[in-house]
């Protein structure tokens, strides 16, 4: 039996959550043994592969694109790890500062091995969808572990910062450009909701991702998505 379709099988039953470089070398294998293999591994790497705009972190979280049109795109993302931690409020923008203070911290030394690891992008916020107006609601913010943190990450010393498995997962995206302030994200990701709703795509709908790739410093060409989770098959967007 050939390695190559064993090694897609067992990716069904057990995601591996290794990360890998792909060399030069990798260019030169089949372009079959190449898509199992991508398929099968974390993907953190190199900011200048992906995307013309995640350029701030020397790695991103790298992604398939299995389709796009103008309403939005439609990725597959491996398995991957994060660090992550939730707060609470009425606010969304004051719970992701506190979670992000609490999250640096972390990524600068305030972990079992005091080490300091690169940040990555990019940053997830979950939120859940239908918060009831003026109620407390609970964000998770999770930074990206970098490549070389991918299979063994200190633990945080803060017990409410936590190592997170993402299982891998196929997206809907939607990107938008500015500053992803609350009534902003909203307006997207009700947006993408209702592209969605029209391709008769189905989805978890019980939460979305906000998704920054720039630090606050950052004052042109910011990039921001929402993403939705697929659930079932992803239905691509009409053709225009
Ligand atoms: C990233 O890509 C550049 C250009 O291909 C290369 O020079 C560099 O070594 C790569 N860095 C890593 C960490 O793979
Ligand atoms: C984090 O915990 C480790 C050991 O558990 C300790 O050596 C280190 O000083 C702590 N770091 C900070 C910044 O509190």
């Amino acid at each position: 039996m050939d390695t190559g379709s064993a090694r897609g099988t067992a990716h069904h039953i057990t995601p591996h959550h290794r990360t890998v470089f792909f060399s030069k070398m990798n260019c030169l294998v089949g372009a079959v043994v190449l898509l199992l293999s991508i398929t099968a591994e974390a993907r953190v790497g190199n900011s200048s592969e992906p995307t013309s705009y995640c350029t701030e972190t020397k790695e991103c979280l790298l992604f398939d694109l299995i389709c796009e049109g103008k309403e939005y795109e439609v990725r597959h993302y491996e398995a991957a790890k994060w660090v992550s931690t939730e707060a609470e409020s009425i606010f969304k923008e004051f719970a992701i500062m506190r979670a992000f203070r609490k999250l640096f911290k972390y990524i600068t030394g305030e972990n079992e091995a005091g080490a300091k690891i690169d940040m990555t992008a990019p940053v997830l916020t979950k939120v859940k969808e239908e918060i009831p107006w003026m109620d407390t609601s609970v964000y998770v913010l999770s930074f990206l572990l970098p490549s070389a943190y991918q299979n063994h990450a200190p633990q945080p010393n803060d017990s409410s910062v936590y190592l997170m498995d993402m299982p891998d997962m196929n997206v809907y995206v939607k990107s938008y450009g500015g500053w992803m302030v609350s009534p902003i994200s909203k307006m997207y990701s009700d947006q993408l909701k209702e592209a969605l709703d029209k391709a008769q795509a189905t989805y978890d709908t019980d939460y979305h991702y906000d998704v920054g790739y720039n630090s606050p410093m950052k004052l042109t060409n910011r990039h921001n998505e929402v993403w939705y989770v697929v659930k079932g098959k992803p239905v691509c967007p009409p053709a225009e």
